[in-house]
């Protein structure tokens, strides 16, 4: 496998309302980025999930994150469905039903699956009242080692989860991380956010960065230099 360049790793979200939107931004960031996600915002939106068919025609590269959760055999084909498409990566609930669904359902395509462990919105409460045993940090490190375990390619972990759960996974996973926020940046609603460097040290292959690019004066500019900061961060330290 080659190894990915800087640029491959930064994904950017293109959380707007409908395709017409996310094309604007797109151009505005022609050629600085080549990796985009889709969540559920824009997919539900006006001609959202034709974006993804046209985006890998022009060879884009899309992260599908619509968190599926449902009975088995919907799982295994709705992602045959998002594979045929063209996308990436598409991201399920980690429910050990559900991963091995869209594992089944993506086997032999270009897709690879990606497990959401726990909800970052959740705190321990919320656990308990959703009515489940563990809290959020041994809840996150279980279902990891279930992913792995039914062959699940990815998971997406928050920054301050990342090391953690690099950790727990080892080399053999994809690890995608949101909430990243160049050094001096605004962190926005995002509670626990890490810069592109600290992010790629903990271990992300991916980032997912979505204002500090969509909303910048120069989306273009703002892309490249998260790119130039991811390869800043993959430089051998000196010793
Ligand atoms: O604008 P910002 O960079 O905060 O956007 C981050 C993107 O990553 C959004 O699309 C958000 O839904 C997503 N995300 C996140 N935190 C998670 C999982 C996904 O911010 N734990």
């Amino acid at each position: 496998m080659t190894p990915l360049t800087p640029r491959d790793r930064l994904i950017v979200a293109l959380d707007v309302a409908d395709a017409a939107a996310a094309d604007k931004l797109i151009a505005a960031i022609g050629d600085a980025a080549i990796f985009y996600k889709i969540g559920m915002e824009l997919a539900y939106g006006g001609d959202g999930l034709a974006l993804v068919g046209r985006l890998a025609a022009a060879g884009k590269k899309i992260f599908l994150d619509l968190k599926l959760h449902d009975i088995p055999n919907t799982v295994e084909k709705a992602t045959e469905q998002a594979a045929r498409r063209g996308a990436t990566f598409l991201t399920v609930h980690a429910y050990p039903q559900t991963m091995k669904a869209a594992v089944a359902g993506a086997r032999g395509s270009g897709l690879s699956i990606l497990g959401v462990t726990v909800l970052t919105s959740f705190d321990d409460e919320d656990m308990i009242e959703a009515g489940y045993r563990f809290g959020v940090v041994e809840m996150v490190r279980r279902r990891a080692e279930q992913a792995q375990a039914l062959g699940v390619q990815g998971l997406v972990a928050s920054a301050a989860e990342a090391k953690a759960v690099r950790e727990a996974v080892g080399a053999g996973m994809v690890l995608v991380t949101p909430g990243i926020r160049p050094a001096g940046a605004d962190a926005g609603d995002q509670k626990r956010v890490a810069t592109p460097e600290r992010a790629i040290r903990d271990g992300a292959d991916y980032l997912v960065v979505g204002r500090p690019i969509t909303t910048a004066s120069d989306p273009r500019e703002a892309a490249e230099a998260i790119v130039q900061e991811i390869a800043e961060a993959l430089k051998p330290t000196l010793r």
